[in-house]
């Protein structure tokens, strides 16, 4: 099926990376065969694994480049059905190592993955917080694109901006591209903020708004320090429950 959903805000520290953790650990928990691929050169996603990204050879960065078959930069996890392709720092200079090659800028990632030898039922994206070439190759590759939001100040502002980054790329690149969701993100029950936030997106983007709202807590920044999923960590903490009624929820979506 390999059903291609990236998880994009360019706004920084809105729970994209915590998002494609675990929403990827509780599709594969759920019985789906998942790739979760980092195309942020901060490498936390694979980091979230547990997975030592400093010196790797085969990740991300020399698939896009052409140095190696992605079928090579494929990387195991704890969860059986869940593989990886890691980032690491080499990834922030490609923009310029690719001036002068023949390789077309925006289809680096799509024509990739067209190499898979594999058939995933997920690939999720975890994308860099920035609208720059490797959030467009992450648009440009996708099918659905799910939209965290942090319930904070200023989280309309951002989201205006990868709203318009999203219609450039389904205009010029990808009419296939639909917004899967947005994802209400470190919801605090307790502050009024966090309330109003969440009934200003639903109001406004209405039945794209996931049901399922992430709550702040604290097994969530604890997990990433043991380089594990909170789904696996603390499998009946409100915040690994809130991942695994998302994945619900995408399932329900997309295979209906
Ligand atoms: N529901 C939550 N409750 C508490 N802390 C959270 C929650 N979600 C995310 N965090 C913490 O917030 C920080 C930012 O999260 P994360 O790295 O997932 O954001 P990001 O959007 O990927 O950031 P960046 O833009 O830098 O890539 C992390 O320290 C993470 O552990
Ligand atoms: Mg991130």
């Amino acid at each position: 099926m390999n059903k291609v959903i990236a998880i994009a805000n360019q706004k920084g520290g809105v729970a994209k990376t915590t998002t494609a953790i675990n929403l990827s650990a509780s599709l594969a928990r759920l019985g789906r065969s998942v790739l979760l691929i980092d195309m942020d050169p901060q490498g936390n996603a694979a980091r979230g694994f547990g997975i030592d990204i400093a010196l790797l050879k085969n990740t991300i960065h020399q698939v896009l480049v052409g140095d190696i078959n992605i079928n090579r930069a494929l990387h195991k996890t704890m969860i059986n059905n869940l593989e990886i392709i890691p980032a690491n720092l080499k990834l922030s200079s490609i923009d310029v190592e690719i001036v002068g090659k023949e390789i077309n800028p925006f289809f680096m990632l799509k024509n990739a993955l067209t190499n898979l030898k594999k058939d995933y039922d997920y690939i999720i994206i975890d994308c860099p917080p920035s609208l720059g070439l490797l959030n467009l190759n992450a648009l440009v590759a996708a099918d659905r694109v799910i939209i965290p939001v942090q319930c904070e100040y200023f989280a309309m502002e951002a989201v205006a901006a990868i709203l318009g980054s999203i219609s450039n790329v389904q205009r010029d690149y990808n009419n296939n591209l639909e917004i899967g969701g947005f994802l209400l993100t470190m919801y605090d029950a307790k502050t009024r903020l966090s309330e109003e936030v969440a009934n200003e997106i639903r109001s406004v983007f209405k039945e794209k708004t996931f049901f399922t709202v992430i709550p702040r807590n604290v097994s969530i920044p604890e997990s990433s320090a043991r380089g594990m999923p909170t789904i696996l960590y603390r499998p009946t903490s409100a915040g690994a429950l809130a991942y695994t009624n998302l994945a619900r929820e995408v399932i329900d979506n997309e295979e209906r």
